[in-house]
């Protein structure tokens, strides 16, 4: 874009800002993240300040939203719907109180308001004589959609007003998409082969505007309301928490996590507060919304270019952030499955800069029809794992490479299989594949296996690195001067590693089982298996038939448990570590203690979509939970999937708790479980 000619510049700016508008409104597919629609504005903003002959009416900075699609009848907002400044810093924030006390000529703290602010879509609802006669979109803030229809579909919002509500009386608020809906929504899209949505703020807006409500009723959408529009006769609230208040009183759905503030100080405390929870919301939102709750004080104040003096949008980092893909690696696991890992330049999404996202494996690969040197969207929110959501495909530049999967390990160059109709390719090079020998040493010492302190990431890459180990069994006939010598390790922590080794010969069967490494065979199945069979000779020994009469042991999980020690190099393994190197047990067991959800018996039930059954069970059993087939009055959670029957029945009979798929993968997201790992044992 040409710089120099300040002209110049704003044409093309408007050009593209209303390009991305029309995306944004209109087609609800936006090839932009916000943040960088922002900047764009932004800039607008800012050369027609300095160059205000520039303006014009029809400048996007004049607008709010778009102009309503000719699909749906235009509905005249009597009272305009406003937009809402910004400020990203507690400076800023101060910054405006400041100018509110100054236009007010106050001295006195001011009380505020605080609610999140929901990244939904701007919704109008007329109530007359206490009946829902019409649902707007804000469109311009003048002129919105006629979306009556449509939101008369969502099960939270009202048709009829009790008795004592004023009339006429306007409402309005922001529809969204719940999160457990969205990705629902995105599971079953992936299923059947159909667009999926790119975020729950699209996704509410999509929704919204479809023409046949039947449509609409299909999709999870609710709404809270916010504010009310002219106030009706005879209802003379002073402070916005009033209105607040009356609204929850009428049976509206409203945020919970509103909260008067007696000053600027508890706001930004709110601020902070609501960003720290983020992550556990079930609905998104891109800031907190500061408003002025003295009513009075309003009118006072005013409003700048459709944006009221009295409020504030306090803006969160944004989740989403489009950035290139420059290349993809294939990452190797523990049991040597292959996972596409996206390069990408790095980019500064949800509070930290990110420059790799998993691609889970090539299915998704193609679901998103991604190519090296696409330009995608990505999302990072809290602790989950980046991911690309989108390819901005108008962004392809014309040498865009396919992405393929090798044929060969990239790190032993062993061949690379798929089994029967597993989505996951794996290396077949198991334990000559270093890659594997890595992962498999990181998890025999992790803190669920054998706990061998000190012995992280780094040591064990350099100690493979030096050819000092190459299988778990090496690991006790290391020296003080051999860790010793490798960098950044001196003599002390040379000797505590050995220690830590030492002391790690004092395990537990079910420990030592775990970290044996057998695919299927987490922390709860290695507790059973310690418990039935006791011996390590008796559980060589067992056949599939055997194992598979303990509970929880069906087919998969005993073939893998009988092919491992069929293998000779894992049954010499497994006896030299305890017969040689001395790694003992008592036979009493415990169960593991350390586990999020010790102590826990899970049952699923139903399909599952976004994940194998198996990988939900590892999951679980990971995080210390049992998993159980049946439904009994010690079930702590049922996840019921689609055609769920009677399990489900069962534990609404018990009163347990029954969770759906959506709800199960957040549970587990939040847990820090990514449930498609692959290598989940
Ligand atoms: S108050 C003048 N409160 O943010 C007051 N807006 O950028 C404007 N929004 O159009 C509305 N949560 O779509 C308000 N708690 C909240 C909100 C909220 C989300 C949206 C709304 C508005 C946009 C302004």
């Amino acid at each position: 874009m040409d710089r120099s000619e300040p002209r110049t510049e704003v044409a093309a700016l408007r050009q593209a800002l209303n390009y991305h508008r029309h995306r944004y409104f209109v087609l609800d597919d936006p090839e932009i993240p916000d943040a960088e629609y922002d900047v764009l504005f932004d800039r607008l903003v800012e050369l027609e300040r300095s160059h205000p002959e520039l303006v014009t009416p029809d400048s996007p900075t004049q607008r709010i939203g778009a102009a309503p699609s000719s699909q749906f009848n235009e509905v005249r907002h009597d009272t305009p719907m406003l937009s809402l400044d910004k400020c990203t810093s507690a400076d800023e924030l101060a910054a405006w109180e400041e100018r509110c006390r100054r236009l007010l000529e106050v001295d006195d703290e001011l009380s505020y308001f605080c609610e999140p602010k929901i990244d939904g879509i701007a919704v109008s609802l007329l109530y007359t004589d206490r009946v829902l006669v019409r649902a707007a979109t804000r469109g311009d803030g003048e002129t919105g959609e006629d979306i009556t229809p449509n939101v008369r579909t969502i099960p939270e919002i009202p048709i009829e007003l009790p008795a004592d509500v004023p009339s006429p009386l306007e409402v309005r608020g922001e529809v969204y998409m719940p999160i457990t809906g969205f990705l629902a929504f995105n599971r079953r899209a992936v299923a059947s082969g159909e667009r999926t949505i790119v975020n729950p703020r699209n996704g509410a807006a999509g929704s919204l505007r479809q023409l046949d409500p039947a449509v609409t009723a299909k999709r999870p959408l609710a709404m809270f309301c916010y504010s009310i529009g002219e106030t009706p006769g005879g209802w003379q609230p002073r402070m916005h928490s009033e209105v607040m208040a009356a609204l929850e009183n009428w049976g509206l759905p409203i945020n919970r996590r509103g909260r008067r503030q007696a000053n600027l100080k508890g706001c930004a405390e709110y601020v902070d507060a609501l960003l720290a929870d983020r992550d556990s919301l079930n609905y998104a939102i891109d800031g907190a919304v500061i408003k002025v709750d003295d009513l009075g004080l309003r009118p006072r104040l005013g409003q700048v270019t459709r944006k009221p003096r009295w409020a504030i949008a306090y803006k969160y980092p944004s989740e989403e952030a489009s950035t290139v893909l420059v290349d993809v690696d294939f990452q190797v696991g523990r049991t040597g499955a292959i996972t596409p890992v996206a390069k990408l330049e790095p980019v500064f999404v949800g509070g930290v800069t990110v420059s790799n996202a998993t691609l889970h494996n090539m299915d998704e690969v193609s679901r998103l029809d991604l190519r090296i040197g696409d330009t995608v969207l990505i999302h990072r929110a809290g602790d989950v794992i980046p991911q690309v959501m989108k390819v901005l495909e108008s962004k392809r530049p014309e040498d865009a490479r396919a992405i393929l999967m090798p044929s060969e390990c990239p790190v032993c160059g062993s061949a690379i299989v798929q089994e029967g109709d597993e989505v996951v390719a794996r290396c077949s090079g198991g334990l000559r594949c270093r890659a594997q020998r890595k992962e498999r040493l990181r998890h025999f010492a992790s803190r669920h296996a054998l706990d061998i302190e000190g012995l992280g990431d780094k040591l064990v890459d350099q100690l493979l690195a030096e050819d000092l180990v190459s299988g778990p069994a090496d690991l006790y006939q290391l020296t003080v001067d051999q860790v010793a010598g490798l960098e950044r390790m001196g003599v002390k922590s040379a000797e505590n590693l050995l220690a830590a080794l030492e002391a790690s010969k004092r395990t537990t069967f079910a420990r030592f089982i775990h970290a044996l490494g057998i695919r299927e065979v987490g922390e709860t199945t290695a507790a059973t298996l310690a418990r039935e069979f006791k011996t390590l000779g008796a559980l060589v020994a067992a056949d599939e038939e055997t194992l598979q009469e303990v509970e929880d042991v069906g087919p998969i999980v005993a073939s893998r448990i009988a092919s491992f020690f069929a293998d000779e190099t894992n049954r010499t393994l497994a006896f030299a570590l305890h017969d040689e190197i001395g790694i003992a047990w008592e036979v009493v067991e415990e169960e593991p203690k350390t586990s999020p959800l010790d102590g826990q018996t899970w049952v699923l039930t139903g399909s599952l979509e976004a994940m194998t059954r198996n990988e939900a069970k590892a999951a679980l059993v990971d995080l210390g939970a049992r998993v159980a087939s049946s439904v009994s009055k010690n079930t702590t959670v049922v996840v019921a999937g689609p055609g769920a029957g009677s399990k489900r029945t069962r534990a609404e009979e018990l009163g347990i708790e029954i969770m759906d798929e959506p709800g199960f993968v957040q549970r587990l997201a939040r847990l820090g479980k990514a449930a498609e790992d692959p290598d989940v044992a």
